[in-house]
């Protein structure tokens, strides 16, 4: 199969960007099957419904979330009408909606699951090993399902390469989100997993982490708060991974990271 995952879409940059681009991507690249993560996509606080049905509709197979899964509270009813939505595994036990769903594409089973770190994060979050590995022992890789991909959402890439290692020869992509900045490590790993510590955002890199610069830099400058993060709203750079995929093994035999547009050096398959 031919996979391609997208990394925290940022604010209106971020969102017009994958409108914009992603569904010729869709067929001039002949992918499969997509995953965006939209954590950041309203104000680049949460998502809303209705940012969540265009992200869908621009050619999305499912939507991942991330530690601001529901910082637009609308989400705690949306999700469970919506599942193509994908929080994260290890949040709160009462938390709406799932941290794992499988889909189906042209008679083929793709899982997708997401897990929340706990190094350096802010709320603490149960084991995300134990969690992952619970998922995927009860779907394995090269029999109840062709791909699995999971997202990783980590602040430490510490905590994301053990967590690829740990899911090797067992998950079709291992993949970083979170930290917003791509890192160059897009590997497949010994037992065949393609691994990126961090796919990067799809926002304007003309920021701070796709925050507009003046109030972060007051911020870490001075201490002193002023105003409100804005999302910085530049051309965005699309940023994530692409794979491609053995369906009888559901193991990955290449692996390209994805940079289109904005300031970012462009990187394709
Ligand atoms: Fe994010
Ligand atoms: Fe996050």
């Amino acid at each position: 199969m031919r996979l391609l995952f997208l990394g925290d879409v940022m604010g209106r940059a971020g969102r017009s960007a994958v409108a914009e681009r992603l569904p010729a991507l869709r067929t001039d690249w002949g992918l499969d099957f997509v995953v965006v993560n939209g954590e950041n996509a309203s104000s680049g606080a949460g998502i809303t419904g209705d940012h969540a049905k265009k992200l869908l509709a621009s050619g999305a197979d499912c939507v991942t979330l991330g530690d601001h899964a529901f910082d637009q509270k609308e989400m705690l009813q949306f999700i469970e009408t919506e599942p193509r939505i994908v929080r994260p595994l290890n949040y709160a036990r009462t938390a709406p909606g799932k941290g794992a769903r499988i889909f189906t594409v042209g008679g083929r089973k793709v899982l997708v699951l997401q897990a929340l770190g706990q190094v350096f994060m802010k709320r603490p979050f149960d084991d995300p090993f134990s969690a992952v590995d619970g998922v995927l022992k009860g779907s394995p890789l090269g029999g109840a399902v062709q791909a699995t991909i999971l997202d990783i959402h980590c602040e430490a890439t510490s905590e994301k390469m053990a967590m690829g290692h740990w899911c090797d020869g067992r998950a079709s992509l291992v993949v970083g989100t979170h930290t917003h900045v791509p890192t160059a490590d897009a590997q497949i790993l010994r037992g065949g997993t393609a691994y990126l510590s961090d796919a990067g955002m799809c926002g304007d890199y003309d920021s701070v982490i796709g925050m507009e610069k003046s109030e972060p830099l007051r911020r870490f400058i001075t201490q002193m708060p002023k105003g409100r993060f804005e999302p910085a709203s530049g051309p965005a750079t699309l940023s994530g991974v692409y794979v491609e995929t053995d369906d009888r093994t559901g193991l990955a035999q290449r692996v390209v990271p994805v940079r289109l547009g904005g300031r970012l050096q462009e990187s394709r398959p």
